[in-house]
Protein backbone atom coordinates (compact mmCIF):
# COMPACT_ATOMS: atom_id res chain seq x y z
CA UNK A 1 0.00 0.00 0.00
CA UNK A 2 1.28 3.50 -1.02
CA UNK A 3 2.58 5.62 2.37
CA UNK A 4 0.47 8.50 2.06
CA UNK A 5 -2.83 6.25 1.68
CA UNK A 6 -1.57 4.33 4.72
CA UNK A 7 -0.95 7.77 6.42
CA UNK A 8 -4.64 9.09 5.63
CA UNK A 9 -5.98 6.06 6.86
CA UNK A 10 -4.50 6.94 10.30
CA UNK A 11 -5.37 10.53 10.14
CA UNK A 12 -8.97 9.14 10.39
CA UNK A 13 -9.01 6.20 12.48
CA UNK A 14 -5.69 6.71 14.45
CA UNK A 15 -4.22 2.83 13.51
CA UNK A 16 -4.28 1.10 10.12
CA UNK A 17 -7.19 -0.13 9.15
CA UNK A 18 -6.37 -3.04 6.70
CA UNK A 19 -7.68 -6.53 6.18
CA UNK A 20 -5.21 -9.10 7.03
CA UNK A 21 -5.30 -12.74 5.50
CA UNK A 22 -7.22 -14.78 7.92
CA UNK A 23 -4.43 -17.55 7.36
CA UNK A 24 -0.99 -15.82 8.16
CA UNK A 25 0.04 -16.92 11.71
CA UNK A 26 0.42 -13.22 13.50
CA UNK A 27 2.90 -14.59 15.76
CA UNK A 28 5.69 -15.78 12.96
CA UNK A 29 4.96 -12.58 11.18
CA UNK A 30 5.71 -10.61 14.05
CA UNK A 31 9.16 -12.85 14.86
CA UNK A 32 10.22 -11.82 11.22
CA UNK A 33 9.50 -8.63 11.02
CA UNK A 34 11.35 -8.08 14.05
CA UNK A 35 14.21 -9.81 12.61
CA UNK A 36 14.16 -7.97 9.60
CA UNK A 37 13.73 -4.38 10.39
CA UNK A 38 15.59 -4.66 13.60
CA UNK A 39 12.48 -3.71 15.73
CA UNK A 40 12.39 -4.43 19.60
CA UNK A 41 8.47 -5.06 21.13
CA UNK A 42 8.05 -3.54 24.36
CA UNK A 43 4.88 -4.03 26.15
CA UNK A 44 3.28 -2.91 29.58
CA UNK A 45 1.41 -5.29 31.42
CA UNK A 46 -1.94 -4.44 31.03
CA UNK A 47 -1.40 -5.17 27.20
CA UNK A 48 -3.59 -7.97 25.97
CA UNK A 49 -2.12 -11.64 26.56
CA UNK A 50 -1.25 -12.30 22.89
CA UNK A 51 0.81 -8.98 22.60
CA UNK A 52 2.19 -9.72 26.31
CA UNK A 53 3.31 -13.33 24.73
CA UNK A 54 4.89 -11.76 21.39
CA UNK A 55 7.01 -8.68 23.20
CA UNK A 56 10.47 -9.06 23.69
CA UNK A 57 10.59 -7.26 27.02
CA UNK A 58 7.67 -6.96 29.16
CA UNK A 59 7.77 -4.48 32.42
CA UNK A 60 6.42 -1.45 34.45
CA UNK A 61 6.80 2.25 33.13
CA UNK A 62 10.05 2.60 35.24
CA UNK A 63 11.39 -1.03 33.31
CA UNK A 64 9.85 -0.24 29.84
CA UNK A 65 12.00 3.71 30.36
CA UNK A 66 14.70 1.86 31.55
CA UNK A 67 14.59 -0.80 28.33
CA UNK A 68 13.95 2.15 25.57
CA UNK A 69 17.17 4.04 27.12
CA UNK A 70 19.17 1.42 25.92
CA UNK A 71 18.29 -0.49 23.31
CA UNK A 72 20.00 -1.35 19.92
CA UNK A 73 17.03 -1.57 17.87
CA UNK A 74 16.34 0.57 15.16
CA UNK A 75 12.61 0.68 15.47
CA UNK A 76 10.53 0.43 18.93
CA UNK A 77 7.41 -0.71 18.95
CA UNK A 78 5.58 0.35 22.35
CA UNK A 79 2.72 -2.11 23.05
CA UNK A 80 1.37 0.29 25.58
CA UNK A 81 -0.36 4.29 25.54
CA UNK A 82 0.91 7.40 24.07
CA UNK A 83 2.70 9.02 27.10
CA UNK A 84 4.84 5.98 26.99
CA UNK A 85 5.91 6.17 23.42
CA UNK A 86 6.57 9.67 24.20
CA UNK A 87 9.06 8.84 26.40
CA UNK A 88 10.75 6.65 24.25
CA UNK A 89 10.86 8.84 21.78
CA UNK A 90 12.30 11.47 24.36
CA UNK A 91 15.19 8.85 24.78
CA UNK A 92 15.69 7.92 21.37
CA UNK A 93 15.47 11.09 18.70
CA UNK A 94 17.43 8.79 16.16
CA UNK A 95 15.02 5.78 16.30
CA UNK A 96 11.49 5.13 15.08
CA UNK A 97 8.89 4.79 17.66
CA UNK A 98 5.55 3.50 16.12
CA UNK A 99 2.40 2.93 18.63
CA UNK A 100 -0.31 0.25 17.18
CA UNK A 101 -3.25 2.88 18.18
CA UNK A 102 -1.96 6.40 18.34
CA UNK A 103 -5.54 6.98 20.12
CA UNK A 104 -4.13 4.72 23.11
CA UNK A 105 -4.38 7.88 25.28
CA UNK A 106 -4.48 7.47 28.92
CA UNK A 107 -7.12 9.11 31.62
CA UNK A 108 -4.90 10.30 33.89
CA UNK A 109 -2.23 12.33 31.58
CA UNK A 110 -4.93 13.71 29.83
CA UNK A 111 -6.25 15.11 33.58
CA UNK A 112 -3.44 17.72 33.13
CA UNK A 113 -3.52 19.71 29.93
CA UNK A 114 -0.51 21.59 29.57
CA UNK A 115 -2.10 25.45 29.62
CA UNK A 116 -3.76 24.80 33.37
CA UNK A 117 -0.86 23.34 34.62
CA UNK A 118 1.35 25.75 33.43
CA UNK A 119 -1.23 28.45 35.27
CA UNK A 120 -0.77 26.10 38.56
CA UNK A 121 2.67 25.84 38.56
CA UNK A 122 3.22 29.76 37.83
CA UNK A 123 1.26 30.38 40.94
CA UNK A 124 3.83 28.41 42.93
CA UNK A 125 7.15 29.70 42.15
CA UNK A 126 9.02 28.29 44.79
CA UNK A 127 8.44 24.81 44.34
CA UNK A 128 10.21 21.58 42.58
CA UNK A 129 7.68 19.64 40.41
CA UNK A 130 7.54 16.05 40.36
CA UNK A 131 5.47 14.35 37.79
CA UNK A 132 4.46 10.86 37.38
CA UNK A 133 5.66 9.32 33.93
CA UNK A 134 2.07 8.97 33.07
CA UNK A 135 1.42 12.46 31.78
CA UNK A 136 2.20 14.90 28.55
CA UNK A 137 5.37 15.62 27.08
CA UNK A 138 4.25 18.93 27.56
CA UNK A 139 4.14 18.47 31.20
CA UNK A 140 7.68 16.37 31.55
CA UNK A 141 8.96 19.61 30.00
CA UNK A 142 7.59 21.91 32.58
CA UNK A 143 8.67 19.21 35.39
CA UNK A 144 11.67 19.25 37.49
CA UNK A 145 12.02 15.32 37.69
CA UNK A 146 9.92 12.70 36.63
CA UNK A 147 8.86 9.29 38.72
CA UNK A 148 6.83 6.09 38.27
CA UNK A 149 5.14 4.06 40.73
CA UNK A 150 8.13 2.61 41.45
CA UNK A 151 10.92 4.33 42.33
CA UNK A 152 8.80 8.06 43.53
CA UNK A 153 10.00 7.35 47.26
CA UNK A 154 13.50 7.66 46.00
CA UNK A 155 12.63 10.52 43.31
CA UNK A 156 11.62 12.60 46.52
CA UNK A 157 13.97 11.45 49.12
CA UNK A 158 16.33 13.20 46.72
CA UNK A 159 14.95 16.59 47.43
CA UNK A 160 15.37 18.36 50.72
CA UNK A 161 12.99 17.75 52.67
CA UNK A 162 11.78 21.48 53.32
CA UNK A 163 11.34 22.20 49.86
CA UNK A 164 8.20 22.61 48.85
CA UNK A 165 7.13 20.17 45.77
CA UNK A 166 4.40 20.17 43.04
CA UNK A 167 2.72 16.30 42.51
CA UNK A 168 0.92 15.66 38.87
CA UNK A 169 -0.62 14.33 38.00
CA UNK A 170 -2.32 11.65 40.19
CA UNK A 171 -3.54 13.14 43.41
CA UNK A 172 -3.86 9.35 44.67
CA UNK A 173 -0.48 7.96 44.55
CA UNK A 174 0.38 11.55 45.46
CA UNK A 175 -1.60 11.54 48.71
CA UNK A 176 0.02 7.86 49.26
CA UNK A 177 3.56 9.47 48.42
CA UNK A 178 2.72 12.35 51.39
CA UNK A 179 1.77 9.45 53.80
CA UNK A 180 4.58 7.52 53.31
CA UNK A 181 7.38 10.52 53.29
CA UNK A 182 5.42 12.84 55.71
CA UNK A 183 5.69 15.61 53.56
CA UNK A 184 3.03 17.71 52.39
CA UNK A 185 3.28 18.02 48.71
CA UNK A 186 0.93 19.94 46.55
CA UNK A 187 -1.46 17.89 44.71
CA UNK A 188 -2.45 18.22 41.16
CA UNK A 189 -6.28 17.02 40.95
CA UNK A 190 -5.80 14.12 38.66
CA UNK A 191 -6.34 10.88 38.66
CA UNK A 192 -6.46 7.70 36.69
CA UNK A 193 -10.24 6.05 35.44
CA UNK A 194 -9.33 2.13 36.29
CA UNK A 195 -8.13 2.44 39.61
CA UNK A 196 -10.41 5.05 41.07
CA UNK A 197 -13.57 3.01 40.37
CA UNK A 198 -12.82 0.13 42.39
CA UNK A 199 -15.33 -0.54 45.27
CA UNK A 200 -14.78 -0.51 48.67
CA UNK A 201 -17.92 -2.19 50.02
CA UNK A 202 -17.60 -5.16 46.91
CA UNK A 203 -13.97 -6.05 47.66
CA UNK A 204 -14.48 -5.53 51.60
CA UNK A 205 -17.31 -8.53 50.93
CA UNK A 206 -14.94 -10.17 48.78
CA UNK A 207 -12.30 -10.25 51.66
CA UNK A 208 -14.96 -11.91 53.96
CA UNK A 209 -15.54 -14.14 51.91
CA UNK A 210 -11.88 -15.77 51.15
CA UNK A 211 -10.17 -14.90 54.42
CA UNK A 212 -7.15 -16.07 53.08
CA UNK A 213 -6.74 -13.77 50.08
CA UNK A 214 -4.37 -11.28 50.52
CA UNK A 215 -5.21 -7.67 48.45
CA UNK A 216 -2.42 -6.20 46.71
CA UNK A 217 -3.35 -2.94 45.35
CA UNK A 218 -1.29 -0.51 42.86
CA UNK A 219 -0.77 2.84 44.64
CA UNK A 220 -3.50 4.67 42.46
CA UNK A 221 -6.07 3.34 43.45
CA UNK A 222 -8.07 5.57 46.23
CA UNK A 223 -6.89 5.84 49.86
CA UNK A 224 -9.76 3.75 51.34
CA UNK A 225 -8.88 0.83 49.23
CA UNK A 226 -4.94 1.15 50.41
CA UNK A 227 -5.82 1.50 53.68
CA UNK A 228 -6.75 -2.06 53.48
CA UNK A 229 -4.45 -3.35 51.39
CA UNK A 230 -2.08 -6.06 52.22
CA UNK A 231 0.49 -4.93 49.73
CA UNK A 232 0.61 -1.91 47.55
CA UNK A 233 3.01 -1.46 44.80
CA UNK A 234 3.94 -0.83 40.64
CA UNK A 235 2.22 -3.62 38.60
CA UNK A 236 6.66 -5.54 38.67
CA UNK A 237 5.97 -5.14 42.64
CA UNK A 238 2.63 -6.72 42.72
CA UNK A 239 4.07 -9.54 40.12
CA UNK A 240 6.86 -10.13 42.37
CA UNK A 241 5.00 -9.86 45.68
CA UNK A 242 2.72 -12.22 44.52
CA UNK A 243 5.43 -14.97 42.95
CA UNK A 244 7.41 -14.67 46.27
CA UNK A 245 4.59 -14.22 49.11
CA UNK A 246 3.37 -17.69 50.86
CA UNK A 247 -0.22 -16.98 50.51
CA UNK A 248 -1.88 -19.01 47.73
CA UNK A 249 -4.64 -16.14 46.67
CA UNK A 250 -4.57 -12.73 46.13
CA UNK A 251 -6.97 -9.72 45.46
CA UNK A 252 -5.57 -7.91 42.97
CA UNK A 253 -6.71 -4.22 43.11
CA UNK A 254 -4.98 -2.86 39.31
CA UNK A 255 -5.93 -3.33 35.98
CA UNK A 256 -6.78 -7.08 35.37
CA UNK A 257 -3.85 -7.71 32.30
CA UNK A 258 -1.52 -8.00 34.45
CA UNK A 259 -3.25 -11.59 35.89
CA UNK A 260 -2.16 -12.84 32.81
CA UNK A 261 1.48 -12.87 33.69
CA UNK A 262 0.64 -13.56 37.39
CA UNK A 263 -1.05 -16.98 36.31
CA UNK A 264 2.27 -17.71 34.42
CA UNK A 265 4.79 -17.19 36.79
CA UNK A 266 2.51 -18.30 40.16
CA UNK A 267 0.25 -20.84 37.87
CA UNK A 268 -0.61 -22.67 41.83
CA UNK A 269 -1.98 -19.62 42.79
CA UNK A 270 -5.58 -17.79 42.50
CA UNK A 271 -5.83 -14.37 41.42
CA UNK A 272 -8.97 -12.85 41.97
CA UNK A 273 -9.82 -9.20 39.93
CA UNK A 274 -10.28 -6.52 42.56
CA UNK A 275 -14.36 -5.75 41.83
CA UNK A 276 -15.06 -2.05 40.55
CA UNK A 277 -17.96 -0.16 41.27
CA UNK A 278 -19.79 -0.73 37.46
CA UNK A 279 -22.35 -2.92 36.23
CA UNK A 280 -19.70 -4.47 33.58
CA UNK A 281 -17.23 -5.72 36.61
CA UNK A 282 -14.63 -5.36 34.31
CA UNK A 283 -10.87 -3.70 35.28
CA UNK A 284 -10.00 -3.49 31.70
CA UNK A 285 -8.05 0.48 30.91
CA UNK A 286 -10.19 0.88 27.80
CA UNK A 287 -6.75 3.05 26.10
CA UNK A 288 -4.10 -0.09 26.76
CA UNK A 289 -7.37 -2.65 24.91
CA UNK A 290 -7.28 -0.66 21.89
CA UNK A 291 -4.41 -1.90 21.08
CA UNK A 292 -4.27 -5.76 19.51
CA UNK A 293 -2.49 -8.13 17.67
CA UNK A 294 -3.55 -7.66 14.29
CA UNK A 295 -2.68 -3.43 14.92
CA UNK A 296 0.76 -4.52 16.22
CA UNK A 297 1.52 -6.62 12.85
CA UNK A 298 0.09 -3.71 10.94
CA UNK A 299 2.46 -0.92 12.12
CA UNK A 300 5.39 -2.97 12.45
CA UNK A 301 4.77 -3.81 8.59
CA UNK A 302 4.20 -0.14 7.49
CA UNK A 303 5.79 1.60 10.77
CA UNK A 304 3.11 3.89 11.19
CA UNK A 305 1.77 5.40 13.09
CA UNK A 306 4.88 6.99 14.39
CA UNK A 307 5.47 9.43 17.10
CA UNK A 308 6.94 12.46 16.06
CA UNK A 309 8.15 15.01 18.21
CA UNK A 310 9.37 18.50 18.58
CA UNK A 311 13.04 18.64 18.78
CA UNK A 312 12.50 21.99 21.47
CA UNK A 313 10.39 19.85 23.04
CA UNK A 314 12.11 16.63 23.13
CA UNK A 315 15.01 17.87 24.77
CA UNK A 316 13.36 19.87 27.56
CA UNK A 317 11.35 16.62 28.30
CA UNK A 318 14.65 15.02 28.09
CA UNK A 319 16.16 16.86 31.27
CA UNK A 320 13.81 15.51 33.84
CA UNK A 321 13.12 11.99 32.65
CA UNK A 322 17.35 11.76 32.39
CA UNK A 323 17.21 13.03 36.39
CA UNK A 324 14.98 10.19 37.22
CA UNK A 325 16.93 7.76 35.28
CA UNK A 326 20.07 8.79 37.14
CA UNK A 327 18.19 8.58 40.91
CA UNK A 328 16.98 4.66 39.73
CA UNK A 329 20.59 3.76 38.68
CA UNK A 330 22.51 5.71 41.70
CA UNK A 331 19.66 3.37 44.14
CA UNK A 332 19.83 0.19 42.37
CA UNK A 333 16.43 0.63 40.95
CA UNK A 334 15.28 -1.62 38.25
CA UNK A 335 11.24 -1.40 37.35
P1 LIG B 1 3.32 0.83 36.44
O1 LIG B 1 3.34 -0.34 35.50
O2 LIG B 1 4.58 1.61 36.36
O3 LIG B 1 2.99 0.37 37.82
O4 LIG B 1 2.15 1.82 35.94
C1 LIG B 1 0.84 1.46 35.90
C2 LIG B 1 0.03 2.25 34.94
O5 LIG B 1 -1.02 2.75 35.21
C3 LIG B 1 0.50 2.41 33.59
O6 LIG B 1 -0.43 3.10 32.87
FE1 LIG C 1 -3.80 5.65 32.05
FE2 LIG C 1 -5.07 4.36 33.97
FE3 LIG C 1 -5.03 3.33 31.53
FE4 LIG C 1 -2.77 3.37 33.04
S1 LIG C 1 -4.62 2.22 33.45
S2 LIG C 1 -2.97 3.95 30.86
S3 LIG C 1 -3.05 5.30 34.16
S4 LIG C 1 -6.00 5.26 32.11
Amino acid sequence: MNINIAKEKIFSKGYLDIEIDATLDLFVEIERLKKEKNAVVLAHYYQEADIQDVADYLGDSLALAQHAAKTNADMIVFAGVHFMGETAKILNPGKKVVLPDLKAGCSLADSAPADAFKAFKDARPNHVVISYINCSAEIKAMSDIICTSSNALKIIESVPYNQPIIFAPDKNLGAYLNKQTGRNMVLWDGACMVHEIFSLEKITRLKMRNPGAKLIAHPECEESILKIADFIGSTTQLLKFAVKDNCKEFIVATEAGILHQMHKDAPGKVFIPAPPNNNCACNDCPYMKLNTLEKLYLCMQYELPEIIMDENLRVTALKPMQRMLDISRAAGLVG
